[in-house]
């Protein structure tokens, strides 16, 4: 039971906005008393009569007299002459606060109207309604999950801010705040523009001719984009009028927009075409998604970006894994497309000439931050729909120049990959991500560009080189060759990119062999590519044809159905169709070497990829020496081998293993934090770890809390960890699961593991 925030309440204008409030103060007992003041005296009784107010009043002063908290719902246009009237009534300290949906002119109203009351005075905007008006209309439940603004000004007295604030949130409404200025333009663009067009087209067709026969055959299209022409009139008016130039200028951007498309239907240019609704198509995804509150992939501008990275945290904490212990796994898992593929088969198919057509791409946050990071540079692009994707190419220079920061959210293999081929283009252009990548290295890769005679500046936290990245175009590239001080292919992928555009040739070797993603792809798009020995070199100035992919389900996702279906006695998968390229396969011959049962089985090549199904048995595992060799192979698996190492017989060592603490977490530590909440026995070194097994048949963890970090491999390998725990293990922040395993809980539970997720 609530106690009341206020008592007494005194509503003006008492229609479906006013009224809800009324209704919804009542239901929740926020009030003791609840007035309303407003000039038609029918819907005063009407108010009264549906329960919704004690007492009304057409004197707007006997209104407000002696009211705690007064809402102002009239018309925008009224709000003035309504801040004359109660000014000199209101009590001392009476919060006066508004729902008009233009706050700039209702500001400046309450400035003129109100005296020095204004400091009492918070600009509200519930965004909420219906197309029904009036006090009949009235519903305790408007506003509930619906989104409140607030947009208070220097000298609004924070603790009135703070009491409508909490009036909002009691009858179920989610407050934000923000300046004025920003609210009427965001307004103008989300909610004025769309209710102009509706009226407005709904208008243009009925003044044509016989609009009876037009609206007869108008479909659920027509219904849909005019429902909201059935708005009330009046209130529209006032703030088209009231919000004139923040309309005019989103009504100006519209309109260069539409003469976009006339122009693109007018000459057949179906590239631009398409570009605008495949564009369309993925920013209303991320909408819908934004709006689910589940995660999202792209921030597009620096507001945005800034909300919406706050947004991402907030949901990173919000999501997280319960895993109850025991339980096997079986049957069959088809675990989603390679990422490092999926990354690649987007950026040589937007520089190819032609389209390309790719099969089982990952329809993961990070795949879809290089999509996005495409589609910003005028790539059309179509897709994803369930793992097919047509890249328009537009040729090694056809890209353009990005309208704002390239936003590449968690993924170091976007940004990295991109520094590279960004380096040859005419255009600067800057590149963003979150809260993990922006703590990533990039200098690693900066350095041996700006040897090619790139121009690119990094952030020096702590001297690191982090993003933000600022790439600067319109640099002749010359060829190089470059040892690679660490094994990443990461970094000899962005060489090669921007040896793409360099004179000459460009050659990197690698201390230890890494994925040769970049090198077979770029074969298969018919540009040569040369490898000899630890080698590999290509000459600038090439082309690239569009061709087919097919991307194969990712080791990597793999490696946790592998962990898992080895520990848990009696488990048995098979997962179909998983690219097995050598340069990959680490994950394999480590659990081998600790004694798993794993088979590969109707090996093939899935163009220029070698691809085989796995089975995995359950098997007793032993602990080794992991051979430093490997460890490259394998570089994104060890999570994952961690949780095998802690079931196996004896201690599993590992060491060469540094670059384990500069991925989306410090593996090597946070890896070491969970087995200690875990109870398992280990000992950390700089590069690597020494782990105690529990051996064969026992439980290798006790049940417990674990902090991911948002590194999503951490929380999938922890997850499996249950398969051998005593108690449930519970794991947060996991949103970032969804970077490259999207769908990750629904598989692993329907494999056998007991996770629920909760949001
Ligand atoms: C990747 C290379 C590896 C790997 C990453 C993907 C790639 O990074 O960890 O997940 O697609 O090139 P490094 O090259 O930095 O080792």
């Amino acid at each position: 039971m609530n106690s009341p925030l206020f008592h007494r309440v005194c509503i003006i204008g008492l229609g479906l906005i006013g009224g809800s409030l009324a209704a919804a103060l009542r239901e929740q007992k926020l009030a003791t008393e609840i007035v309303a003041g407003g000039r038609s005296a029918r819907t005063l009784e009407r108010g009264q009569a549906l329960g919704l107010i004690d007492a009304g009043y057409q004197d707007l002063a006997a209104a407000v007299d002696g009211a705690d908290l007064v809402f102002v719902a009239t018309p925008v246009s009224a709000m003035a002459a309504t801040f004359a009237s109660i000014a000199p009534a209101l009590k001392r300290g009476a919060i006066v606060t508004d729902g008009g949906s233009v706050k700039g002119a209702v500001i400046r109203a309450a400035r003129q109207h109100l005296g020095a009351r204004v400091s009492r005075f918070v600009p509200g905007h519930p965004i909420a309604g219906k197309e029904k008006s009036g006090v009949e209309a009235a519903d305790a439940s408007l506003y509930r999950q619906h989104r409140v603004i607030l947009t208070p000004t220097d000298e609004t007295d924070p603790a009135a801010t703070l009491a409508v604030r909490r009036m909002w949130t009691a009858v179920g409404a989610e407050v934000l705040s923000m300046r004025a200025d920003q609210h009427d333009q965001v307004l103008a663009e989300t909610s004025h523009l769309p209710h102009l067009l509706a009226f407005s087209l709904v208008d243009t067709l009925a003044r044509q001719g016989d609009s009876t026969d037009i609206f007869r055959y108008a479909a659920g299209g027509f219904r849909d984009f005019t429902r909201i022409a059935s708005s009330d009139p009046v209130m529209w008016h006032d703030i088209f009028m009231e919000n004139r130039d923040a309309v005019l200028s989103a009504a100006d951007l519209f309109a260069e927009g539409l003469a976009r498309f006339r122009e693109a239907v007018a000459s057949g240019n179906s590239d631009a075409l398409l570009g605008v609704m495949t564009r369309a198509n993925s920013a209303r995804a991320r909408f819908l998604a934004m709006n689910a509150r589940t995660s999202y992939t792209h921030a597009i501008d620096a507001a945005d970006e800034q909300s919406m990275n706050a947004e991402s945290r907030r949901e990173g904490a919000s999501v997280s894994f319960t895993v109850q212990p025991g339980g096997q796994l079986s049957g069959q898992v088809r675990v989603p497309g390679d990422k490092s593929i999926s990354h690649r088969s987007i950026m040589l198919g937007a520089l190819a000439e032609g389209i390309t057509e790719v099969e089982g791409f990952l329809e993961g946050e990070d795949a879809l931050a290089t999509l996005q990071a495409f589609r910003d540079m005028g790539v059309v692009i179509e897709g994803p729909h369930a793992g097919r994707v047509r890249v328009h190419g537009v040729g090694l220079h056809g890209l353009q120049a990005p309208a704002r920061s390239l936003y590449m959210g968690n993924s170091g293999t976007s940004m990295r990959l991109l520094m590279g081929l960004l380096a040859g283009q005419a255009f600067d252009t800057e590149l963003t991500g979150d809260a993990s990548l922006s703590k990533r290295p990039m200098e690693r890769v900066a350095r041996p560009l700006r040897d090619m005679g790139a121009s690119i500046s990094t952030t020096d936290a702590g001297g690191k080189g982090t993003p933000p990245v600022l790439v600067r175009g319109g640099k002749p590239l010359k060829g190089i060759h470059y040892d690679l001080p660490v094994a990443s292919a990461q970094v000899k992928s962005a060489i090669l990119l921007a040896g793409l555009y360099a004179d000459g040739d460009t050659s990197v070797t690698e201390p230890a062999p890494t994925r040769d993603h970049t090198e077979r792809m770029l074969t298969g798009f018919g540009y040569p590519v040369q490898r000899d020995g630890a080698t590999a070199r290509l000459s600038g100035g090439g082309r690239l044809t569009a061709c087919q992919l097919e991307v194969p389900a990712d080791i990597s996702s793999s490696a946790f159905f592998l962990v898992g279906a080895s520990i848990a006695e009696g488990g048995e998968l098979l997962l179909p169709h998983v690219g097995i390229n050598p340069t990959r396969t680490g994950v394999i011959d480590i659990l081998r070497l600790m004694g798993a049962d794993i088979t590969l089985e109707n090996e093939r090549d899935a163009g220029g990829e070698p691809v085989a199904d796995i089975r995995v048995k359950s098997a007793p595992l032993k602990g080794i020496t992991i051979p430093e060799a490997l460890v490259p192979l394998a570089i994104d698996e060890f999570p994952a081998l961690f949780v095998a190492a802690a079931c196996a017989e004896g201690d599993t060592v590992l060491h060469g293993a540094e670059e384990l603490r500069v991925k989306e977490s410090d593996r090597i530590q946070v890896m070491a934090d969970g087995l200690a909440a875990l109870g398992v026995p280990h000992e950390v070194y700089d590069d690597g770890i020494r782990i105690q097994g529990a051996g064969q048949g026992k439980p290798a963890f006790t049940g417990g809390e674990i902090e991911s970090h948002g590194d999503h491999r951490i929380a999938m390998s922890f997850a499996m960890a249950a398969l051998r725990a005593t108690g449930p293990i519970h794991i947060r922040d996991c949103a970032n699961v969804a970077t490259s395993f999207p769908g990750f809980a629904e598989l692993a539970a329907r494999a056998g593991l007991q996770l629920a997720v909760e949001d």
